[in-house]
């Protein structure tokens, strides 16, 4: 090894750090004990009192478990779910308005047909299902809003099935549509009156 390079290699305590060398020697090598930086002591004690603080929180003073928390966000979600549905099950007559005419009518047939024929028979005329071609009504009231009710909720203990999670808003409408189109047209062999006589 020649002169030069063992210049460079050789580490130097500067004047001001003398103070920080540790007055060990392994082999040559020395270690100066510099003090840890003000950002590190910061995290580290700021570390310590949060844990101090949170073991108080949740052990000692009955903080919420992890359990609490999602149970009070799940009642959150449940009661926006509830809410939603209500808002959803309205009539709203604006929506029917759309449909409330001969092209309603038509595509509204067409949703008869694929899910309500095999109760209430073809045209409306009554079988499972009571007859939605006279002035008698069981639990609607002859209104597209009644009618719009009973499609929504159905009637389940007497067997008429809720059409909310089966069809589309807008195909209820189209059935409320069609529905309301089939009043008073009393079609032939159709199913005897049953409920109440509502005349408009
Ligand atoms: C599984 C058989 C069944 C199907 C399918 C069915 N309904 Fe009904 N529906 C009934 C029965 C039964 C009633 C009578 C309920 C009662 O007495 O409370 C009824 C009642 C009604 C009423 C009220 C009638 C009144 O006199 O108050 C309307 C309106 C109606 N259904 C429309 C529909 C529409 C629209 C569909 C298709 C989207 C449909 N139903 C599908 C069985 C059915």
């Amino acid at each position: 090894m020649n002169q030069s390079e063992k210049d460079e290699n050789k580490l130097e305590v500067l004047p001001d750090e003398k103070h920080l060398l540790l007055d060990h020697n392994y082999d040559g090598i020395q270690e100066l004990n510099h003090p840890l930086p003000s950002w590190w002591n910061f995290i580290f004690y700021t570390c310590v009192i949060f844990s101090i603080c949170y073991f108080i929180y949740y052990q000692i003073m009955g903080g919420p478990t992890l359990r609490e928390d999602f149970n009070k966000e799940y009642d959150k979600v449940l009661a926006q779910q509830a809410e939603f549905k209500k808002q959803n099950s309205a009539f709203k007559p604006d929506l029917y308005a759309v449909v409330a005419n001969e092209d309603g009518h038509k595509k509204g047939e067409e949703v008869f047909v694929n899910n309500c024929l095999p109760c209430h028979a073809e045209k409306g005329k009554g079988d499972i299902g009571p007859n939605l071609t006279d002035e008698y009504w069981v639990v609607a009231k002859s209104t597209p809003e009644t009618i719009y009710n009973v499609v929504f909720n159905g009637s389940e203990a007497n067997g008429m099935p809720p059409w909310a999670d089966v069809l589309t808003s807008e195909e209820i409408y189209l059935a409320v549509s069609y529905v309301s189109s089939l009043k008073n047209t009393h079609q032939k062999g159709g199913k005897a009156p049953q409920g109440e006589k509502i005349e408009e």
